[in-house]
């Protein structure tokens, strides 16, 4: 399957299927490049599953390094970043030639920040290996590293040449993981596509899903193609893919970063902005319910505590602008509603529902 995305600089093509990774070569050769070095950046877990694969295939074409890193988001640091400029300064790396991100979003992020700045920009080829990645961090453009101020707070806007996602890949990543992307799947069912949320409905578990998971990542990489190509810059129409965002930020932060991966707090916070939506006579009655049977079933949460003081001392993030914050919320399953209200009336209504 692939798909075509537009963008204002040049448009690239998203390649999905079971099994593609040992054709990446040639993919990327469909592209018109022919680099002569090409940094394959990638982290332990998936270098053990994947590394061999993506090289033997790679090296057909160019010069290749591998560079390992260690598995999780304190890689996507300063320091991590510092390394590779370090790594492809010592290959020999021009301007024509490529860095390759085969990993999740972490990997992601920070290869396509390295890739936007390195010599002033050289091309990128995204290779997602987690649910997230392919159906949400490898598409839109946005690359990121964290500081000590907080997470993504520094990065860049910059399109990759080519997205290449190998659903196989899903076969070896761990339950939690696979969790945490399926809640943004069930995102985009519910803003955007309800033939698209029955359908993930249709599937009884993981293993359900994995028989149609070719078009569950076509169909949210187009969902997130045609809000991003509407809205590059991630000024207006893009919020909309903060749906169970904002109250899930609150989850996460109030556990610390810890207590709940992220795909679970969103996918508690869609319930939440459900019921606020229905609260406020918004979202269609019976959405609520629709959205929490859904979420019950593939082992995300659908109901966590968190206390009023908590609430009450909710300092809210960059969806606010003044006094007043844009909530994502529903009509009804499958179009979204952006409300605008006060951050009081908001705090004050989460304490009612939540
Ligand atoms: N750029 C964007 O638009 C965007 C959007 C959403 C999230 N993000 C970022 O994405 C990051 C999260 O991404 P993620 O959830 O993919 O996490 P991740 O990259 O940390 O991967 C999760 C874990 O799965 C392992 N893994 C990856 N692929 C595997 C595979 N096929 N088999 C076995 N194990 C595998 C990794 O080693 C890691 O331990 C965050 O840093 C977040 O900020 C970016
Ligand atoms: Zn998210």
């Amino acid at each position: 399957m692939k798909l075509d995305v537009k963008t204002k600089e040049h448009s690239y093509d998203i390649i999905i299927g079971k099994g593609i990774l040992k054709n990446c070569a040639s993919y990327i050769v469909n592209t018109g490049k022919s680099p002569a070095k090409i940094l394959i950046v990638t982290d332990e877990n998936v270098a053990q599953f994947y590394g061999d694969t993506v090289c033997e295939s790679l090296k057909t074409i160019a010069e290749v390094k591998l560079v390992v890193l260690p598995a999780g988001e304190t890689t996507k640091s300063l320091g991590y970043l510092s390394d590779l400029y370090d790594e492809a300064f010592s290959f020999g790396m021009t301007r024509t030639d490529l860095a390759v991100a085969l990993g999740g979003g972490v990997i992601g992020d920070l290869t396509g920040f390295f890739a936007s700045t390195v010599l002033r920009g050289i091309d990128v080829v995204q290779i997602p290996t987690t649910l997230l990645s392919q159906v949400d961090s490898s598409v839109g453009g946005k690359t990121a590293i964290d500081v000590s101020w907080g997470k993504n707070l520094v990065g860049t806007f910059y399109q990759p040449s080519l997205v290449i996602a190998d659903t196989a890949t899903l076969d070896t990543l761990p339950d939690e993981e696979f969790s945490s992307g399926l809640a943004e799947v069930i995102k985009y069912g519910c803003i955007w596509d309800k033939d698209f949320f029955d359908k993930i409905n249709s599937a009884a578990d993981r293993k359900g899903l994995m028989k149609i998971i070719d078009e569950i990542v076509y169909t949210c990489c187009d969902i997130k193609r045609q809000v991003v190509e509407q809205d590059e810059l991630d000024t207006a129409l893009r919020m909309i893919l903060n749906f169970g965002h904002t109250a899930g930020h609150i989850v996460e932060k109030a556990y610390n970063y810890t207590g709940y991966t992220h795909g679970e707090a969103v996918a508690f916070g869609m319930i939440i902005a459900a019921r606020l939506g229905e609260r406020l006579g918004i979202t269609e009655e019976g959405t609520t319910k629709r959205i929490e049977e859904t979420i019950k079933k593939f082992q995300l949460p659908y109901d966590i505590k968190i206390t009023h003081e908590a609430l009450s001392g909710i300092t809210l993030d960059k969806k606010t602008s003044g006094n007043s914050i844009s909530v994502i919320l529903l009509d009804k399953i499958g179009k979204f509603n952006m409300h605008k209200m006060s951050t009081t009336e908001y705090v004050e209504l989460l304490k009612e529902i939540w």
